[in-house]
């Protein structure tokens, strides 16, 4: 039941961007705000996927990570919804666009480097792949970060005037990151969080992932 409805929450957006196109109710420039919206929901699913293992640990609870693949997917599809605006309604048949944006404009790089990042992630989100691939998946998975990085200098570099919003999107990005490193781990599982423990007592590990 849960699951049902963390896919309509993820849905949601979607749906009301096609309802409001359909309507005509996206404003004066409805390419832009479609770029806009499948922009940001890629980025903060992105974002919302990375958290799951940092509340696992924070909450002690084990079941945020069977949200890691849902979410990772449906930022997946709305980085791809966000590209198939670009390719379709902003380039309009204008292909060989494209290079000179590539060589000219370094957001579009980084955007591009995010997306091709991701593919091989949702590519291999199948049980078949994860079984297939084995200790391979998980290196291979390890794509999200850079991914989220080239993410982030995609939305930073693209902004003109105040760079605010991409900032906070960086400093959470940033945050995750830390919770990661294998320092913050160690610490939040060494022995002088228990009272009765000596300096003898032997430091736990706390597991990958
Ligand atoms: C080939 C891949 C991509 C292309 C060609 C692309 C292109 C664009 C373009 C043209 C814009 C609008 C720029 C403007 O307003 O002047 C934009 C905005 C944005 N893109 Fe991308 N993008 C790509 C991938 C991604 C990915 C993978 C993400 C996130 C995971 C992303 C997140 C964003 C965000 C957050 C914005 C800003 C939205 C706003 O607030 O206006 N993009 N992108």
């Amino acid at each position: 039941m849960i699951r049902w409805l963390a896919h309509l929450t993820a849905a949601s957006p979607a749906l009301w961007l096609i309802w409001a196109t359909v309507r005509d109710q996206l404003g004066a420039d409805p390419i832009a705000e479609l770029s806009h919206e499948t922009g940001q929901w890629a980025l903060r699913l992105l974002l919302a996927c990375l958290a799951m293992t940092p509340l696992r640990r924070i909450t002690g609870h084990s079941g945020w990570l069977g949200y890691r693949r849902m979410l990772g997917l449906w930022a997946f599809a709305y980085a791809s919804l966000h590209l198939a605006v670009y390719l379709v309604l902003d380039l309009g048949g204008y292909w060989r666009q494209i290079l000179d944006d590539l060589s000219q404009r370094p957001y579009i790089m980084a955007g591009a480097s995010a997306w091709l990042l991701l593919l091989p992630l949702a590519l291999t989100s199948t049980r078949a792949a994860i079984r297939r691939l084995g200790r391979q998946w998980r290196r291979l998975h390890r794509l999200i970060y850079p991914a989220v990085i080239a993410a982030g200098l995609h939305f930073v570099w693209l902004v003109k005037a105040d760079p605010r919003e991409p900032l906070i999107y960086i400093g959470i990005t940033a945050v995750l990151l830390a919770l990661r490193l294998p320092l913050g781990r160690r610490s939040a599982a060494t022995p002088t969080t228990r009272p009765n423990a000596g300096p003898s007592a032997p430091a736990r590990r706390s597991p990958p992932g």
